[in-house]
């Protein structure tokens, strides 16, 4: 059986809910406390057994590469001042497989796999989001690489979603739970109303993909928003070969927008070493000070 190998990491989009921040860099390199994004997408994938890596850039590709790239002025200011804990926190991100290829317009997340394809040739191989960070015992891109051991087949990560939101996520129509929390897929149909979602299963950022996804993406329409949606082809994909979902029950933090990175920030701040001390503290003070002014202001007494 061929082994997953390869992880394809999308960073071309053009990142709007964070502008202006996003206007010359890639959010992908927006840091969770003093880490880009991308860089724990690129750890989970060193813990599961992934060997290489690709990275699909955009405009703002320059940074990225940089930050896996070696900085020799840096490590010899290091070295020199004796700060051997960050010279290795440094030295930390360049020991990594890495490559990089251009998509030169942001055509869609499906047109960003597209650009994989040379790359990836007859294998199946896994798809990361930094939209998304997530934290289990056993990492979420190691249980799709398991799965496949069993399958042999596409699997997409879903995760349990409010009904309310089923208008942000891809949902799938779920056949048989095959094993607990793997199921066969009727159907994905991309953000569907709350009132048309045949499921709250959401697709979230980590799938597993044969490689036959690449003669479907060559010829997918544009979907939503004018986009080729990587979404739109699994479902086609999914006509020809059966797609599975693996159900994700460990931790999601959702860094695709501001609200989600605030909160994954303050959660991830707790847990810092550095700072989770005064984090906490300050967090307490701040409550104490916004429920003080909440309370009704008593009346003022004429003199
Ligand atoms: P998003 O829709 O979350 O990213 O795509 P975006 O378009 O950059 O963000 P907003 O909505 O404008 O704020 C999911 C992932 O797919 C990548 C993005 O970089 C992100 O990691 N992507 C999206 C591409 O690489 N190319 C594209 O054409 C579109």
């Amino acid at each position: 059986m061929v082994k997953v190998r390869k992880a394809v990491i999308p960073a071309a989009g053009l990142g709007t809910r964070f502008l202006p921040a996003t206007k010359a860099m890639a959010k992908e390199m927006l840091p969770i406390v003093d880490k880009p994004t991308i860089q724990f997408i690129v750890e989970e994938a060193l813990k599961s057994g992934i060997e290489d890596i690709l990275i699909v850039t955009g405009k703002a590709k320059r940074p990225i590469e940089d930050h896996f790239d070696a900085n020799y002025e840096l490590e010899a200011n290091l070295k020199e001042k004796g700060k051997t804990e960050l010279l290795k926190l440094v030295e930390e991100t360049t020991d990594v497989n890495l490559h990089f290829i251009r998509q030169s317009h942001p055509r869609g997340l499906g047109h960003a796999v597209l650009q994989a394809k040379a790359f990836i040739g007859d294998e199946p191989f896994i798809v990361m989001l930094g939209d998304d960070l997530m934290e289990d015992e056993i990492p979420l891109t190691r249980q799709l690489m398991d799965d496949y051991e069993t399958t042999h087949a596409s699997t997409i990560a879903v995760m349990k979603v409010p009904h309310e939101d089923t208008s942000k996520y891809g949902i799938i129509n779920p056949g048989e739970e095959v094993e607990p929390g793997l199921y066969n897929v009727k159907d994905f149909v991309e953000k569907p109303k709350p009132e048309k979602a045949p499921s709250d299963l959401a697709i979230i950022g980590r799938y597993l993909l044969t490689p036959e996804i690449f003669q479907v993406l060559e010829t997918q329409a544009p979907g939503a928003g004018n986009e080729i949606q990587l979404t739109d082809a699994i479902d086609r994909l999914n006509k020809t070969q059966r797609v599975f979902a693996h159900q994700f029950t460990g931790k999601r933090y959702d860094v695709g927008d501001k609200f989600g990175f605030m909160k994954t920030s303050i959660e991830y701040g707790l847990k810092h070493p550095e700072v989770k001390d005064n984090l906490k503290e300050y967090i307490i003070n701040l409550g104490h000070e916004l429920e003080a002014q909440d309370q009704p202001q008593a009346p003022k007494t004429e003199k």
